[in-house]
């Protein structure tokens, strides 16, 4: 069945200017969704939302705002005030690198902000409508970082496991009531942001990194089936090990070097 027969006709990606939320959003449109776009930088936005438009023939509505303000979440459910979401993706995320304490506690309020209130709050908003019509699903973006302390990665790592944990206990909630929700644990991905943040080679061992579209890919194929995935065949082994086979102090020490030395601290 497709994701728009399952679903419905209207989807929103909070995060969709570039990387995977822009592959979310083309993916979605390419399947016949009218689509609405939130991010902060209106230009790149709006490209992504002509181009879509342009080559889908779908509508593309764009949001700018910041995800981090508080109060963003029912700014955004009065700006879509009688329009049906049958579909949310939260991909935003603000991660930063380097020791916890080096980095102001504003930071890390904005951080919890993005990476947990908002999300907490959109999904509590538009879930909520979802269940009450009894179909929808909602796709949250989660990490590798959060399925163990990660030093120097600390409150990202922390968020990451919020999306997850939270995305698996609505699973368990809504499996009967027509709704999917998944969380989506992705490891390295080439996205913009990604190549920003410039991180070095840790080891020939480590996975290879993946295409936005494979992770959109896999999502959608896990999505109904499963409350959590892994993405990526060789994040899912690295998985397997540190989660399985050792001990949760060797996972972690493991997690917190390869940061160390992928971005030289
Ligand atoms: N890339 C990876 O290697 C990787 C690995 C594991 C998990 N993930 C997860 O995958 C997701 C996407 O990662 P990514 O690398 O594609 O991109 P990203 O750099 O985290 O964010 C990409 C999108 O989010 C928007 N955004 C960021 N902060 C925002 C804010 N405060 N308010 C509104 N929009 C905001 C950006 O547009 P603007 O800048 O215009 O706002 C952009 O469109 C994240 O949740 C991340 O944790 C990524």
């Amino acid at each position: 069945m497709s994701l728009k027969t399952k679903y419905g006709a209207t989807a929103l990606v909070a995060g969709a200017s570039e990387g995977i939320g822009a592959a979310f959003a083309t993916r979605l449109a390419a399947e016949g969704f009218g689509l609405i776009l939130i991010a902060r930088r209106q230009e790149p936005l709006q490209k992504l939302a002509d181009a879509l438009s342009d080559k889908y023939k779908v509508s593309v509505r764009c949001i700018v705002c910041d995800l981090s303000d508080e109060g963003v979440s029912e700014h955004i459910a009065a700006s879509l005030e009688g329009t049906e979401i049958d579909i949310l993706v939260y991909n935003a995320a603000l991660s930063h690198i380097g020791s916890f304490i080096g980095h102001p506690s504003e930071g890390h309020n904005q951080a919890a902000r993005l990476n947990m209130i908002t999300p907490m709050n959109l999904v509590h908003h538009f879930g909520g409508k979802m269940v009450e019509k009894g179909r929808g699903a909602v796709v949250m973006m989660s990490s590798m970082a959060g399925f163990q302390g990660s030093g120097f990665l600390a409150t990202y790592a922390a968020t990451k496991a919020f999306n997850r944990v939270l995305a698996e206990s609505l699973w368990y909630e809504w499996k009967d009531k027509g709704v999917d929700i998944i969380a989506c644990c992705a490891g390295a991905t080439v996205t913009p942001g990604y190549i920003r943040s410039a991180p070095g080679k840790v080891s020939l061992l480590a996975p290879a990194a993946q295409k936005p579209e494979d992770v959109v890919r896999e999502c959608f194929t896990r999505l109904g089936r499963r409350p959590s995935f892994i993405s990526g065949g060789g994040n899912r082994f690295a998985s397997f090990i540190m989660q399985r086979l050792l001990p949760r102090i060797t996972a972690v020490k493991i997690m917190g070097d390869n940061t160390r030395k992928m971005y030289r601290l």
